[in-house]
């Protein structure tokens, strides 16, 4: 499952923008006996990575915490890592005081009265002091005899940050859990709903919900990896190491690369998130988090909430049923659920009679939590055991199971409407129906109802009319581009009603002009440009035409609202073809050819032949678009350049974009072209299996289909046909099918200098140059070598792993020295 359009997360990163108070470093790393903090004054570590001092989340609020951050020049966005009274904030700073009391560190109110404390009963003595070390450790010691072991440890009772050198596991004699424990909101440091745990029983992590219920597992450690992270491979960036004794068990973790600022957070809208720092753009980079999609966190949208990945925001109340806290609802925190907006009558000995409850059907849903499975053999049996017990809220019959739930339904989801979801029957107030069908309580009988549809044809059609009046208005400008008023897209995409898809950028709606011409309609979010500089951006995109990318036809710029028109591509993304069986029919060989050869010719037409380079940035499968014969067309390039310095703060949005993201835009050096022929590469093997890259089979196991590739093709007698997408039952033609994967794995090699340029990988794929056997990519290398029992993707047998694994290292080494061989061509 894949995300593609988060503007949620988008709210998240923006939460940690706040501006820096003016702190006052006492100039000290430690507090001692005669020294506090206190209003504005800070300590800071000794190689000023982390300080410490009270802080207030967020605008709105008037509550300060003791807090650690990064120092700022670090981290130029104040982040918080550690938070000391998470539930006791003061509201004076400056007359509330952290120091040290009775051999202890405690943080005083304003009225002095004790409010947090390290909570140490062996009264040591007056030397006691609390220091803040560089790995954002602060540590109360002895200060007369430093060496020991620390008396108390903030990595020991961590926030919702889990920074480098920290462990998150369990003391088996204290019996004490150290867990990530998320924020309630983006701006309420209290503890959350969403907590990260080692599960006591294995060597897992668990995201449990209100420390009960747990929703997502890491899959158990093998040594190397966690086996539901099959991502973890490519990461070279992280070193994870398992300690397990009669004492304790936990992780812990170190970066190889100590310049990377990097952490992981439990994020309180209950994802696990891996950031890293990039010092170039000055943001916080989402590289990885779970679980994928938001309506996988169980119970996000509260009680009688429903999800929808689709919908924005991703909350809303089932029919009938509002927000119990508006305030809460608004600023994104859906766990306190809705309510009912009319009481049930049931139950009410003052209702009169004829008049009881109903039951809505909500289709495509997945059903809540916890059924109780009724006996009733018919769906009205089913129903009437539902309505004769005043707490049954909803029923389900499947046909031959009549499911019931009582109480209040949590953990919905609202399908898409093409997935075979289920109906649910949710019991309302009567009055709830007699409103909604008719405001004036006359009940529409067929007559007056089809007397009622036909007016309102008719008055769609002299909407429609006006409206089609009003876009003929709509003038040419900016060379080839239409300019539209809001009004028109609003008519011709039917008030934004058909959602295509989403990115980074901003939703797509499907919609049709005036003239019969079909129009795919963005919706741009995020952009904070000025009038004039978007006009002239757009316009500039406006020029870029190629056979393989998709046309902008115009734009509307209203204030705030900002929407691009592009061409209608009829046969939607190239994942849906790839990935989802369903309806469509599979890709032969000959059109994934097609399409791997024009995305290449797209792309270079980006990269070399427009008048500025445009790096597209994201590209992958969703950015491909299929017109009605196929031909592919790269979709959403420009873009980067519409929203200016906040790019990164966009690529945080696509979430699906990790499995397709070069190294380098971790390590925080400059973005080349060549990042998108990264993306490319790895799209194209996808291209060839017709499934994801990383997938986690019904085992357990974890599969990564490049890594499989990069063996076969380095066989003498590697099994080519075995990569190919077994659906095509290997009609495809051999030598195309070699040159792909060799050349995708020069596409993904970890030194940018090595892979190919998009017009080279053209030139291989139209036959022009030869294409030499690419080596595998450190990434992979590091966990080909290392990994004992290596599950491959294919369905095939063990024969074929046990075979590969032996010839992997030698294969690679041997083809060490044709590294060079591709850029020979000029
Ligand atoms: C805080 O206030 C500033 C200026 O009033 C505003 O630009 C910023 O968006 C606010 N931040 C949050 C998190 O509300
Ligand atoms: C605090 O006390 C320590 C030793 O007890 C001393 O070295 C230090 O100078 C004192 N600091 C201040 C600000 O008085
Ligand atoms: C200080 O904390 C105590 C105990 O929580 C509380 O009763 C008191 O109101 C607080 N003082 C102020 C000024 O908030
Ligand atoms: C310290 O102990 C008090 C009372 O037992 C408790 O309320 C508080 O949460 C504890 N503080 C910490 C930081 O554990
Ligand atoms: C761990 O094992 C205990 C005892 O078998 C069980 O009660 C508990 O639910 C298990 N915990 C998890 C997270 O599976
Ligand atoms: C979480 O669990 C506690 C009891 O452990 C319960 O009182 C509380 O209502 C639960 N929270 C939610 C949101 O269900
Ligand atoms: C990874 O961490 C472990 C344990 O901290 C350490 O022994 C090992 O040398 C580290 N590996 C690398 C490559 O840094
Ligand atoms: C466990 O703790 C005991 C007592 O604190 C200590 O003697 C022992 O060495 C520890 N074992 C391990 C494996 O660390
Ligand atoms: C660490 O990352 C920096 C950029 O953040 C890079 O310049 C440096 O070469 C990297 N060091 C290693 C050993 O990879
Ligand atoms: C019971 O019904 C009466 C009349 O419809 C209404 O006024 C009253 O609020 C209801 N009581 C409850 C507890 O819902
Ligand atoms: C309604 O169903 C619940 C759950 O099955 C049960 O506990 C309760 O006793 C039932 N109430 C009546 C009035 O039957
Ligand atoms: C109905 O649900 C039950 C339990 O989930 C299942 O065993 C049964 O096969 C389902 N029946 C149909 C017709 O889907």
């Amino acid at each position: 499952m894949e995300v593609r359009n988060n503007p949620w997360i988008m709210s998240f990163v923006i939460f940690f923008c706040f501006s820096f108070n003016s702190h006052v470093s006492l100039g000290a790393d430690t507090i001692s006996a005669n020294s506090s903090v206190s209003g504005d004054q800070t300590i800071v570590s000794a190689g000023k990575v982390f300080e410490l001092g009270f802080f207030k989340p967020g605008n709105s609020s008037s509550k300060y915490y003791i807090g650690m951050w990064y120092y700022k020049d670090r981290v130029s966005e104040q982040t918080i890592v550690w938070v000391a009274n998470r539930e006791t904030p003061v509201s004076d700073r400056f007359s509330s005081e952290l120091k040290i009391s009775g051999g202890n560190l405690v943080l005083f109110n304003e009225s002095k009265i004790q409010i947090w404390s390290t909570n140490l009963s062996s009264s040591r003595s007056n030397s006691v002091e609390a220091v803040l070390g560089d790995d954002g450790n602060l540590v109360l010691r002895d200060g007369s005899n430093p060496s020991v072991s620390p008396l108390w440890q903030s990595f020991d009772f961590p926030s919702d940050t889990w920074l480098p050198g920290a462990t998150v596991g369990l003391n088996k004699i204290t019996k004490r859990n150290t867990r990530l424990i998320s924020w309630k909101s983006k701006e309420d440091p209290a503890p959350g709903l969403f907590s990260l745990e080692l599960d006591p029983n294995q060597s897992r992590y668990l995201i449990f919900w209100n420390r009960s219920l747990w929703y997502w597992s890491s899959g158990t450690w093998n040594g190397q990896i966690f086996s539901g992270v099959p991502e973890m491979r490519l990461n070279y960036i992280y070193n994870f190491s398992y300690v397990s004794n009669d004492n304790e068990s936990y992780f812990t973790y170190s970066v190889y690369n100590k310049t990377i600022t990097s952490r992981f957070v439990m994020d309180y809208g209950g994802q696990i998130q891996q950031k890293s720092w990039l010092d170039s753009v000055n943001q916080w980079f989402l590289f990885w988090s779970q679980p994928k999609t938001q309506c996988e966190v169980y119970g996000y949208c509260g009680a009688f909430g429903i999800c929808n990945e689709k919908s924005q925001p991703f909350c809303n109340c089932l029919k009938g049923f509002n927000p119990k806290s508006r305030e809460d609802w608004d600023s994104e925190v859906f766990s306190g659920g809705c309510e009912r907006a009319t009481n049930l009558q049931c139950g009410n000995s003052s209702v009169v009679n004829g008049k009881s409850d109903r039951f809505f059907p909500s289709d495509n849903v997945k059903l809540p939590a916890n059924p109780q499975t009724v006996a009733a053999r018919s769906a009205q049996e089913c129903e009437s055991t539902c309505l004769s017990n005043c707490s049954c809220a909803a029923y389900a019959y499947n046909g031959s199971q009549c499911s019931a739930w009582f109480g209040h339904l949590l953990n919905m989801e609202q399908l898409a409407d093409d997935t075979s979801g289920t109906t649910i029957y949710i019991r309302l107030a009567a009055s709830e129906f007699s409103s909604s069908k008719s405001n004036k309580g006359v009940v529409i009988g067929g007559v007056v109802g089809s007397v009622v549809i036909v007016s309102l044809l008719g008055l769609v059609l002299f909407v429609f009319l006006r409206r089609r009046r009003t876009v003929k208005m709509g003038k040419a400008v900016e060379g080839s581009l239409m300019a539209f008023g809001y009004r028109d897209l609003q008519n011709a995409t039917k008030n934004f009603s058909e959602k295509l898809g989403g990115g980074g950028f901003g939703s797509v709606f499907k919609g049709v002009l005036p003239d019969t011409s079909v129009i795919a309609v963005k919706k741009l979010e995020g952009i904070s440009q000025g009038e004039k500089q978007f006009r002239s951006e757009v316009s500039t995109i406006g020029t870029v035409q190629h056979v393989n990318l998709v046309r902008l036809r115009g734009f509307c710029s209203e204030g705030a609202k900002k929407l691009l028109v592009y061409d209608y591509m009829p046969n939607g993304s190239l994942d849906s073809h790839l990935f989802y069986e369903k309806d469509s029919k599979v890709l032969d060989w000959k059109t994934r050819y097609n399409i791997a050869l024009g995305t290449a010719r797209g792309l270079t037409y980006l990269h070399e032949k427009c008048r500025d380079c445009i790096i597209h940035c994201d590209i992958k499968p969703e950015n491909i678009l299929l017109d009605a014969e196929f031909c592919p067309k790269v979709a959403d390039f420009g873009l980067a350049k519409l929203v200016g310095r906040d790019f990164s703060r966009v690529l945080t949005t696509m979430r699906g974009t990790r499995g397709y993201l070069a190294p380098e835009w971790i390590s925080g050096v400059a973005i080349t072209a060549k990042a998108d022929v990264y993306s490319y590469g790895m799209m194209l093997f996808e291209v060839v299996s017709g499934r994801r890259n990383s997938e986690q089979s019904e085992d357990g196991k974890v599969k990564f289909f490049p890594s499989y590739v990069a063996s076969q093709i380095n066989q003498d007698h590697g099994d080519i046909l075995s990569l190919l997408d077994h659906r095509l039952e290997g009609n495809a033609d051999l030598e195309e099918l070699t040159r792909t994967c060799k050349v995708a794995c020069w596409c993904i090699q970890d030194d940018e200098t090595q892979r190919p340029s998009m017009g080279q990988v053209v030139q291989i794929l139209e036959g022009v140059v030869n294409v030499t056997a690419p080596p595998t990519p450190r990434s992979l290398q590091v966990f080909l070598d290392s990994q004992e029992n290596i599950i491959f993707f294919t369905e095939a047998s063990s024969t074929q792993s046990s075979q590969t694994q032996s010839h992997t290292s030698t294969a690679s080494s041997q083809t060490k020295s044709n590294t060079s061989n591709t850029s020979s061509k000029s």
